[in-house]
């Protein structure tokens, strides 16, 4: 039979080859039907190996992953749905087809890796091809600010609500902070002691809970840790907040306050446990910021929800937990460094793609990027510039006019965006991928929301260029004390992301710094992706990025660092006030549950 079924397709292509005549050939040349985008070893560094492939209407679209990781074709337009019109996701060493390429109408499709959004390309289709647009991003629900909270003793219940997060249809069911995502917005001066209870009213199943105020200067005890003083279902802990460091009110920050449990960070912070924090300054003599309605705080985030608006949970089937020569590590499809929780839809301050009505005036907007492991390379879409004037922990020594800005989970950006002369038009409020060339781990694409400029008002605020901004550590240390190493670790059987080659263990003292000294500690990556580190307790000056200064918008204090493959970063912090525990870690919450965490002590 295989040789009658032979015989017959070299037949047909004998008559097919014969029957075609030369000038035919030319005139009806098919283009190459099926196309094949090809992902090497290192491809979260190198990009896709062919990051332009053409197909015809009809053809197929196939991805070979000859790399050990996974990685995605998603594309950068949306359909109607709000949803990327393509999205596979390509386990490392597989083959798979990208779904819906014949439905497309033919030009140019983007697309990129949602793991890592530096890996882009385009698929060309020409030739026949189906009607499917891209859509333009909508805007349908105003923006809600969360409630502030402004008294001296806070209560937060944790508990399960019923919460709106699409435009349309049910609402969605989130742990919450007080019924809320984001939980209510804490607003505090500087130096006043805050306490703050949180019960947990939390299905049981959910288990105990921790509380973190990142970016906060606290006791131990009041850190949120992810072993130690947690709220056991049905009780509640009270954190205490002086808001002071030594002895001084702590400088006005834009702080965020969520879960930290050992290993189910990534999967509480998901869920909903998330606020913001923001400590204010007493008024500063000549400094005349944006206040009241413009002052906006904006916290970015990422979910991915089922057709009846519920959570995804990217955490079920996750990688399982595995002793390896003495180490815990992850077995599994996600063990790291497939451990990517990734959203398809943007939230600010827990809505889908919100619009905010402005007046042609300054707004100051604090941006938070929450999000468990994309970054945000935020841009206005008219170009209009944001000036910088502090991170989350403080204002810059000087302000920064910047067209981008990105940031990392956890990171913030304190700017102004004056919207004057734009009277009638809408501004979007975007992410785009940061220039090319950009080694590490690139933004992702996404429209984040929408301003709808009115008219212009009175308008008592200035625009700053030098600030009152809080004083930074000196002199720096000629001497790093402390060196930590950002890696995967592990085999092909069971791996874990490390520092200093070693998962995180809570009974594990890693280094033990001296209270009332200065310390120089230097950050490296080995691994292929882009980390975000962060350290509790102290806020930090960076000294170096890469042997050099660090960039304008870096010179101020932080808590959070992009730290690239290859990079290297020298930060320098004051030990003052408090002993006891805390922790170092990657800030993208599936790295911190699987390994890339370390304990440091302070000690008299
Ligand atoms: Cu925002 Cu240790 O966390
Ligand atoms: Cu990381």
């Amino acid at each position: 039979m295989g040789l009658v079924a032979l015989v017959a397709c070299v037949g047909a292509l004998l008559v097919y080859d014969v029957g075609r005549a030369p000038e035919a050939t030319q005139a009806f040349a098919e283009p190459v039907r099926n196309a094949t985008i090809v992902i090497e070893e290192g491809g979260a560094r190198k990009g896709f190996s062919t990051p332009e492939v053409t197909v015809s209407g009809g053809g197929v679209v196939t991805v070979v992953n000859l790399d050990s990781m996974d990685h995605t074709v998603t594309s950068v337009a949306n359909g109607p749905d709000g949803l990327p019109v393509f999205d596979v996701r390509i386990a490392a060493g597989t083959t798979a087809t990208v779904p819906g390429i014949d439905a497309l109408a033919p030009g140019e499709w983007a697309f990129y890796c949602k793991f890592h959004p530096s890996m882009r390309g385009d698929i060309n289709v020409v030739g026949g091809g189906g009607g499917v647009e891209p859509e333009r991003p909508t805007f349908e629900q105003p923006l809600v600010v969360p409630r502030t909270e402004t008294g001296a003793h806070i209560r937060l219940v944790m508990k399960r609500a019923l919460v709106r997060t699409r435009p349309d249809g049910p609402r969605t069911s989130m742990w919450t902070y007080d019924g809320t995502y984001p939980g209510p917005t804490i607003r505090r001066r500087g130096g006043r002691g805050t306490e703050v209870t949180v019960v947990n009213r939390l299905p049981k199943g959910a288990g105990a809970m921790s509380t973190h105020l990142h970016g906060d200067h606290h006791a131990s005890a009041d850190d949120g840790q992810p072993t130690t003083y947690l709220i056991e279902p049905g009780s509640s802990r009270a954190y205490d907040y002086p808001l002071t460091v030594a002895g001084r009110p702590e400088p006005g920050s834009f702080f965020w306050y969520h879960d930290h449990r050992m290993d189910r960070t990534a999967r509480n912070n998901w869920r909903g446990l998330q606020g913001m924090f923001i400590v204010t300054d007493p008024p500063l003599p000549g400094l005349r910021l944006p206040t009241g309605a413009r002052d906006v705080p904006l916290m970015v985030s990422e979910r991915s929800f089922t057709a009846d608006n519920q959570l995804t949970d990217p955490f079920a089937g996750g990688p399982e937990m595995v002793g390896h020569h003495g180490q815990m590590a992850w077995t599994g499809p996600k063990a790291p460094p497939d451990d990517a929780t990734v959203g398809d839809t943007v939230l600010v301050n827990g809505r889908e793609a919100p619009y905010l009505q402005v007046s042609a005036t300054r707004y100051r907007l604090r941006l938070l990027n929450s999000s468990p492991f994309s970054s945000y390379n935020f841009t206005l879409s008219d170009g209009r510039p944001f000036l910088q004037i502090g991170t989350g922990s403080g204002l810059l020594p000087k302000a920064v006019v910047r067209t981008g800005v990105l940031l990392g989970p956890a990171q913030r950006a304190d700017v102004i965006v004056d919207f004057s002369g734009a009277t009638g038009r809408n501004l979007v409020l975007e992410s785009v991928p940061a220039e090319p060339g950009y080694t590490g781990d690139n933004a992702r694409q996404a429209s984040v929301m929408e301003f709808r400029v009115g008219a212009s008002a009175p308008d008592p605020s200035r625009l700053p260029s030098r600030l009152p901004s809080p004083k930074l550590v000196s002199p720096v240390p000629s001497k790093v004390s402390k060196t930590w190493t950002f890696g995967l670790a592990g085999d092909d059987h069971a791996s874990f992301w490390s520092i200093n080659g070693k998962a995180f263990d809570p009974d594990r003292v890693d280094h033990r710094s001296r209270l009332g000294t200065v310390e120089r500690w230097r950050f490296r990556n080995t691994s292929q992706v882009t980390h975000y580190v962060h350290i509790h307790n102290e806020q930090w000056r960076t000294v170096l990025r890469d042997g050099k200064r660090p960039p304008p918008w870096e010179r101020g204090l932080e808590d959070t660092w992009r730290l690239d493959p290859g990079e290297v970063v020298e930060v320098a912090g004051r030990f003052t006030d408090y002993t006891g525990a805390f922790m170092i870690h990657c800030h993208m919450l599936d790295h911190e549950d699987h390994g890339m965490m370390a304990r440091f002590d302070v000690v008299r």
